[in-house]
């Protein structure tokens, strides 16, 4: 596969400042360890929208709504466009919010053809501006891809510019859903809300917890996974920081107990990484400024260079 990284440093989804820079941190990650892999990949730099963070908030249950759908045009496009000129993309981001935008890349690139998403995360993303306890747009990613609001459990009235935002982000591309929720497996997810728990329900979402990749083992997980999702021709996988166990992952906005070892992600990402389905990887929610010694820039760039020395040999 030829590789193209996608470089997103935008935080205006995340609720703790600094993912913007988790990107040059992995960049830093590769020098300290006098590995020259950047220079190999052509990369293309998508241009944020971090300026709003010094304006005030017009939405709160979906902060900056406005710059994050700007951001998914510019996110889907790129991404759109890679696919159709044959590359693979690596997308390294600052916040989990724009892997929404990644996955309306996928989409509309084949609009007919089925995607999978592995979501590997401590949370769900699964939040709406109706149920968000937050109002952080990283935590809806996934239920704009689903073109869910979760409107059965309403949590609190939201103004009509942000409903307007709001459904111009589920139907970005003019394709809604993206994905469908069967189509959605996620692993090492710890840290919900109930909002999020009851679509997990209720549509009887996939969940493959810390302790069953500990007990299986990547292989026996991979192949699972893949059975799962046999009737999708394309599969994206999202892999968020925070799924790494808390003792690791300092830095990151929101980290969790209870999740993955790095020796443990990285074996099932390179797993995942030498099906033939897979069309594209992300990195995202790595916070240089909330860590000691770049460590979680560290592990996120031993991931990310062994599981494409993988897409490499596929
Ligand atoms: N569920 C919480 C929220 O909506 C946390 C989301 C964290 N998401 C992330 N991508 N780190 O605020
Ligand atoms: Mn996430
Ligand atoms: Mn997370
Ligand atoms: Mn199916």
């Amino acid at each position: 596969k030829n590789i193209k990284i996608i470089e997103v440093k935008s935080e205006i989804g995340a609720g703790t400042r600094g993912a913007s820079l988790g990107v040059e941190a992995i960049k830093i990650a590769a020098l300290d360890f006098m590995s020259n892999f950047f220079v190999h990949f052509p990369t293309e730099s998508v241009e944020t929208e971090n300026r709003l963070l010094f304006e005030p908030i017009e939405s709160p249950y979906a902060k900056r709504i406005k710059g994050t759908y700007t951001m998914y045009e510019r996110v889907s496009k790129a991404v759109c466009d890679t696919v159709k000129a044959n590359w693979f993309p690596v997308v390294l981001s600052g916040d989990h919010s724009t892997a929404g935008a990644t996955i309306a890349g996928l989409k509309i690139a084949r609009p007919k053809a089925k995607l999978g998403v592995i979501w590997i995360d401590a949370h769900a993303d699964l939040h709406t501006p109706y149920t968000t306890p937050s109002g952080n747009m990283h935590g809806m990613p996934l239920a704009v891809s689903i073109a869910e609001d979760n409107k059965d459990h309403m949590v609190h009235e939201v103004d009509d510019n942000t409903v307007r935002m709001w459904n111009a982000l589920k139907n970005i591309g003019k394709i809604a859903p993206k994905v469908l929720p069967e189509d959605i497996v996620f692993i090492s997810l710890r840290d919900y809300e109930k909002e999020e728990e009851h679509l997990i329900k209720k549509h009887g979402m996939k969940v493959i917890t810390t302790g069953e990749v500990r007990r299986k083992g990547a292989e026996s997980v991979a192949r699972s996974i893949f059975r799962y999702l046999s009737d999708c021709e394309y599969i994206y996988v999202s892999f968020d920081v925070d799924s790494l166990d808390a003792s690791i992952s300092r830095g990151t906005g929101t980290p969790v107990s209870n999740g993955l070892r790095e020796r443990e992600a990285e074996d099932l990402i390179s797993k995942f990484m030498q099906h033939r389905k897979i069309c594209c990887f992300e990195i995202t929610e790595v916070n240089p400024t909330l860590d000691r010694e770049n460590l979680m820039a560290e592990i996120a760039f031993n991931i990310l260079q062994r599981s494409v020395n993988v897409l490499m040999m596929n």
